[in-house]
């Protein structure tokens, strides 16, 4: 698949998640092996006001590349200001718009999903960050406001229209938040509205998952979030199916590998104390189903430093291996 004018090896790309496609997350998923990896979502006014918070957020690292970079907002003038800068600071492979958060801080600005209830405006933004940035431009959308799916239709137009490269389609309407499930058959009808790749989005548990989206709908890509939060491995286990048509499932020692890889990660970029606290939640969800790891994800939460939680999962991995969890644990959580 082409975004513009840059080649995507492989089909999968990891969702932008606000508060966890933070950069060593995206280095530990990319590591694992996936096509692209997304920022979280960057405030344009903030990039105006040269916030040191979004600027932070736009910290990279040569191992995400390619990294599409996400930006919210509802002012024309201010998206395409802050497209231009981060197309000046070297940091995106790909520049992205939300079109598709539906917290209320962003929708009263008029900006996430919001903008799909104004297509005069939302026409306006596309055409000034295309005018300001020439990286590859992608959007990321909903179904729209209603369960009909015309605002999805009627937006991925205009984008394609505007010089947009490429639309991923989260089919799930913004009242419904994450409730219900995703209306994949709204990418098959997007998909044969328009001729820039779509990418689909919602509700990939399994890899067989992502097989029966790309087959239903006939889209030339996956977005994986929610599932990748746990298993970062989805992505490469999807990326391998889709190309050989089998994939390996991770081992223990794998998912502990990557639990202390995330770590040493956490530690380098956001200091000791820091890492320490964001980690205690982040970490439980590795080993969700695992064997007594309900006392283990128990101690991961009051873990006082990353050392501890080092020996906390050196310990664990040892009873895991010796099937071990003494009189308190139990054999299946
Ligand atoms: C914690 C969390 C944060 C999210 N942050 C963003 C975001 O910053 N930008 C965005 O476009 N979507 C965001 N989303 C939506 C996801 O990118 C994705 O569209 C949604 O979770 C559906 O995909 P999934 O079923 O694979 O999780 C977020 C979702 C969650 C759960």
């Amino acid at each position: 698949m082409k975004i513009g004018s840059l080649a995507i090896a492989g089909s999968t790309f990891l969702a932008p998640l606000a508060g966890i496609t933070n950069l060593p997350f995206r280095r530990l998923v990319k590591a694992c092996g996936c096509a692209v990896v997304c920022s979280e979502m960057i405030s344009a006014k903030g990039l105006f006001y040269n916030s040191q918070k979004t600027l932070t957020l736009l910290q990279t690292h040569k191992d995400e590349k390619p990294l599409s970079v996400q930006i919210f907002g509802a002012e024309p003038e201010i998206m395409a200001r802050a497209a231009a800068a981060i197309e000046a600071m070297g940091v995106a492979d790909i520049l992205d718009i939300n079109f598709g958060c539906s917290v209320k801080k962003v929708i009263k600005q008029g900006a996430g999903v919001a903008l799909m209830q104004d297509m005069e405006n939302s026409k306006a933004v596309l055409k000034a960050v295309r005018k300001a940035t020439c990286l590859p431009f992608t959007i990321k959308i909903r179904s729209g406001w209603d369960r009909s799916g015309s605002q999805a239709l009627q937006l991925a137009r205009i984008a394609q229209d505007q010089g947009v490269d490429a639309v991923t389609l989260h089919p799930r309407t913004a009242t419904q938040g994450f409730a219900g499930t995703a209306d994949w058959q709204l990418i098959r009808q997007l998909k044969k509205k328009i001729s820039i790749p779509v990418i689909g989005n919602g509700d990939i548990l399994c890899v067989q998952d992502a097989a029966d989206m790309m087959n239903q709908t006939g889209c030339d890509g996956v977005m994986i979030g929610r599932t990748a939060m746990a298993n970062p491995f989805i992505l490469s286990q999807v990326e391998s199916y889709l190309t050989h048509g089998t994939c390996k499932e991770p081992s223990a020692s794998d998912i502990f590998r990557k639990m202390k890889a995330l770590i040493h990660l956490y530690v380098a970029h956001f200091g000791e104390e820091t890492a320490c606290k964001m980690l205690r939640g982040r970490l439980a969800w590795f080993v969700k189903g695992m064997p007594g790891c309900s006392g283990f994800r128990k101690e991961l939460s009051r873990i006082p430093a990353t050392n501890a939680a080092l020996e906390l999962i050196k310990d664990y991995e040892y009873r895991l291996n010796a099937q071990d969890f003494g009189c308190t644990g139990e054999k299946h959580a």
